[in-house]
């Protein structure tokens, strides 16, 4: 049943491919330059029109949701708030008519998430559910949404789930942009070509699987590490360092690149890797010259980076050089060689990679 692989979390990474290309199929046109999701057709304008969204999700769907945000706004010009499912139930939180709320989750069960929603129903909002398991109680909820198509997820780690949902969330946000009119044509025509290249791209970044392992091996004995990225890799940074912790038990967080001079920069030294997610966008100066400032202190540096780039090998102790794509769409990506990294990070400490200590797949319970 792990079709040939030591555990179900290698098994969900290798099948990205085939999964990110299942969430696109039939809904994605990139030769026509078109995006048609059933589940959402038939609420296109109330979602084009609404005045806010409020997306809603738990951990690694919260990173999904954060990723979101930032390219709703930027391609949608809505705006958009992301909260934990857990403070946004309890905190009486402001919810108008017309609000268009987007609950993320794998499971379609997860407790926190299933309430917070229930309650912004009764206050006249739209719930949108971004989920996986199909006719789960998130699922039946909402009102308009899109499955992730990924197939069961059995490791306790999302991995195939996060792809599967970002897939998702860019369809819909290019398609809104483009009902809108807040992206040009030629803009939203690149998108969808690029948005279609992912598959093949995942798969060649999963060849670099003994790469990556190579690379895992050299921080498997790290007590602490630190995940850094800007723009939309700062989620992905986030969601680096929770699959770290989570897999290998090595404590991790996650900060926006430039926030590190705010605190973190304090724990640098030649005992604490900085992973960064540095690929190529708007941000890539800023970045590099981050990365000098932890060398600075004697921190280690692993980058990942794009093919191509010949200034951050210079400065990184380790690189991993993935192939390019648009920045927006780039996140996609770059969580592949993160979730590989911790996969064989946890495998070297011995930890159980597919049932972590404490952890429950589906969290039913608040
Ligand atoms: C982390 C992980 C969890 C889930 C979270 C939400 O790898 O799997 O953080 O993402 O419990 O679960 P769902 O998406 O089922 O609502």
């Amino acid at each position: 049943e792990k079709g040939g692989y030591d555990h179900f979390m290698l098994k969900e990474i290798f099948e990205q491919p085939k999964t990110i290309y299942d969430c696109l199929r039939g809904r994605l046109n990139a030769e026509k330059g078109s995006i048609n999701i059933s589940g959402i057709e038939d609420y296109l304008d109330e979602i084009s029109n609404a005045p806010r969204i409020i997306i809603i999700a738990c951990g690694t769907s919260w990173h999904a949701g954060l990723i979101a945000e930032y390219i709703i706004e930027e391609t949608c010009r809505i705006p958009v708030e992301v909260e934990y499912a857990s403070e946004f139930r309890y905190r009486n939180p402001i919810v108008h008519k017309g609000d268009m709320i987007v609950a993320i989750s794998q499971s379609g069960e997860t407790a926190d998430t299933i309430v917070a929603i229930e309650k912004a129903k009764e206050q006249g909002a739209i719930i949108m559910g971004i989920v996986n398991v199909v006719g789960s109680s998130i699922s039946r909820i909402s009102q308009t949404g899109a499955y992730t198509h990924a197939g069961p997820e059995i490791g306790v780690a999302s991995t195939k789930a996060f792809t599967g949902q970002l897939a998702a969330l860019m369809m819909i946000a290019f398609k809104i942009a483009h009902h809108r009119k807040t992206i040009t044509e030629e803009r939203f025509f690149h998108l969808c070509e690029e948005l279609s290249f992912v598959p093949e791209k995942v798969e060649r970044i999963l060849q670099m699987n003994d790469e990556i392992k190579a690379v895992a091996e050299t921080l498997k004995d790290a007590s602490d590490t630190l995940f850094l990225g800007r723009g939309y890799n700062f989620p992905i940074a986030l969601e680096g360092a929770l699959k770290l912790k989570e897999i290998s038990y090595i404590h991790a967080e996650g900060y926006p690149a430039a926030e590190m001079k705010h605190g973190p920069i304090a724990l640098v030294d030649e005992n604490l890797p900085v992973i960064f997610v540095a690929t190529k966008d708007v941000y890539h100066e800023k970045i590099i010259s981050n990365m000098q400032e932890i060398k600075a202190r004697k921190g280690k540096v692993i980058a990942i980076i794009n093919e191509g780039d010949t200034i951050t090998p210079k400065i990184a102790d380790a690189v991993i050089a993935i192939p390019e794509t648009d920045e927006i769409i780039a996140p996609i990506l770059n969580v592949i060689p993160l979730q590989l990294l911790s996969y064989h990070i946890g495998i070297a400490r011995g930890c159980n990679v597919d049932m972590p200590r404490n952890l429950a797949k589906s969290v039913t319970v608040e």
